[in-house]
């Protein structure tokens, strides 16, 4: 992971109001590494969940992290019903997640409800239709990024590339959370090149190809014109990040 990346995930956490003992709920934690993180900033009376869908993410989670007592990983779907009891955390975190479930309002009350009196929802989502990539052929890097980001992949049941500015208006729907407010964060690369986020998704770009959503020549003209930016060191990708941070 890139350091502007892991920079915009330390600013997720720098939200989080920690205290002794707490506990921490990831929905769609993905392989575990927010949760991971955050048991570095947490104390050993802490407990840390994390669920998710995806059977291989969940294995690979537990076998980074069995040696820590603290964490706990489930295989499980978040749409319906949460398995836990009401009142039961101090903090429901999600991140890039939220735009892949079909019935958010659903989603959003079963936070509420197993979140404690004055926990936190953190809701992180990038707005992936701001992708910015420069290059040349404006049309082009448009209709590639925006094919992108509207791809829904086999994994989710919904999809919306317009999350990111659509998280305040989706929580305010929901009536539930006080002293609600929207935090932002710019990752920026400048380099082309492993392990840096842009350079990931321009990689996973070539997926479309594929599917037949882009021509393979549109991909491969595409691809000629980041790579002659970044031969003149002119290459350039951010994509905004914003975070709910809202109160029960
Ligand atoms: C873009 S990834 C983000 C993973 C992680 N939160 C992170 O930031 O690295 C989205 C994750 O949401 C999970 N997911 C999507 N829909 C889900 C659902 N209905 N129930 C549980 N997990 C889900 C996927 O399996 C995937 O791991």
């Amino acid at each position: 992971m890139d350091l502007n990346n892991v920079k915009m995930r330390e600013f997720i956490y720098s939200l989080i109001d920690v205290k002794p003992a707490m506990s921490v709920l990831d929905l769609g934690c993905g392989t575990g590494y927010d949760l991971g993180r955050i048991a570095q900033i947490v104390d050993e009376d802490s407990l840390l969940y994390g669920i998710d869908s995806m059977e291989n993410s969940i294995l690979r989670a537990k076998s980074q992290y069995h040696s820590d007592p603290r964490m706990k990983f489930t295989h499980d779907n978040i749409e319906g019903k949460l398995g836990f009891a009401g009142n039961s955390f101090d903090v429901v975190l999600s991140n890039n997640v939220l735009e892949c479930i079909t019935d958010k309002q659903s989603l959003i009350a079963e936070v509420h409800r197993v979140l404690k009196p004055n926990g936190q929802a953190i809701f992180a989502h990038f707005d992936w239709d701001s992708q910015l990539i420069d290059g040349e052929d404006k049309e082009l890097v448009r209709r590639i990024v925006h094919t992108f980001s509207d791809w829904k992949q086999e994994w989710m049941s919904d999809i919306d590339a317009w999350m990111g500015r659509r998280l305040w208006r989706t929580f305010q729907q929901s009536g539930l959370f006080r002293n609600g407010r929207i935090e932002t964060y710019v990752l920026t690369n400048t380099e082309y090149s492993e392990p840096f986020y842009g350079y990931q998704r321009i990689q996973d770009f070539g997926s479309l190809v594929k599917r037949n959503m882009i021509s393979e020549d549109d991909y491969t003209r595409f691809l000629a014109d980041i790579q002659q930016l970044a031969s003149g060191d002119g290459y350039f990708y951010s994509i905004n990040m914003y975070v709910y941070v809202g109160l029960k």
